[in-house]
């Protein structure tokens, strides 16, 4: 590489890293919630590798259940998303563990919280991959959070651009989003 540049990519999180650290999270999970059958609830699409792995993870009767979700047309600024896809099933007196890919302004899951908890669950706690917390709007309580990540857009592993890069095995924080759009072979290929 030329001197002086700096290199696309800047945080990768190799995928026995992530497997390692959500075997741990599915852990404290049937730990703390032993005697239950909490419900998972996932929100598409980014959460859903994260979410099978973490299952997997877990030695409880857990159940999974799914939101779909698209922000207004303000960019997501106001926090206020759009339900495509509600709940299969009713969450009231139960656990619920809402599990997010990201956290980063915390808007979308303050929203989300909002909405579930005037369903009248017994517990609600969110469980969350990745924490981009320099970001934050609004506090969020994470009961259960997998990684601290610096102020970079991430793919791999669930996570988009424009809908691509979900199958990605490892997660890698993009520092030149125009990069990926013109090169993305040169940015990806040695993480597939
Ligand atoms: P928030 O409302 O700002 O917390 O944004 C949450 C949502 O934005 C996440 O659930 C993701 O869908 C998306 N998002 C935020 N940061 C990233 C990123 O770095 N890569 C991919 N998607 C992201
Ligand atoms: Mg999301």
């Amino acid at each position: 590489m030329a001197e002086g540049a700096t290199s696309p990519v800047g945080l990768v999180l190799e995928p026995d890293q992530i497997h390692k650290r959500v075997a741990e999270m599915g852990a404290e999970i049937t730990r703390d919630h032993a005697g239950r059958s909490p419900i998972l609830v996932a929100v598409l699409k980014g959460s859903v590798l994260f979410l099978a792995d973490l299952v997997r993870s877990i030695d409880l009767p857990v159940r999974v259940d799914f939101m779909a979700i698209s922000s207004y047309g303000d960019g997501g600024r106001s926090g206020v998303v759009r339900i495509l896809k509600d709940l299969s099933d009713a969450i009231e007196g139960e656990d619920v563990i809402l599990v997010e890919d990201i956290i980063d302004t915390g808007l979308t899951v303050t929203y989300l919280l909002t909405n579930l908890r005037a369903r009248k669950p017994r517990s609600l706690e969110v469980c969350a991959l990745l924490d981009k917390s320099v970001r934050r709007i609004i506090e969020v309580p994470i009961r259960y959070k997998g990684f601290d990540i610096p102020d970079e857009f991430v793919i791999g592993y669930g996570l988009d651009h424009n809908g691509r890069y979900r199958n990605l095995r490892s997660i890698i924080g993009v520092r030149d989003i125009d990069a990926l759009d013109t090169d993305p072979e040169r940015i990806v290929s040695p993480y597939v």
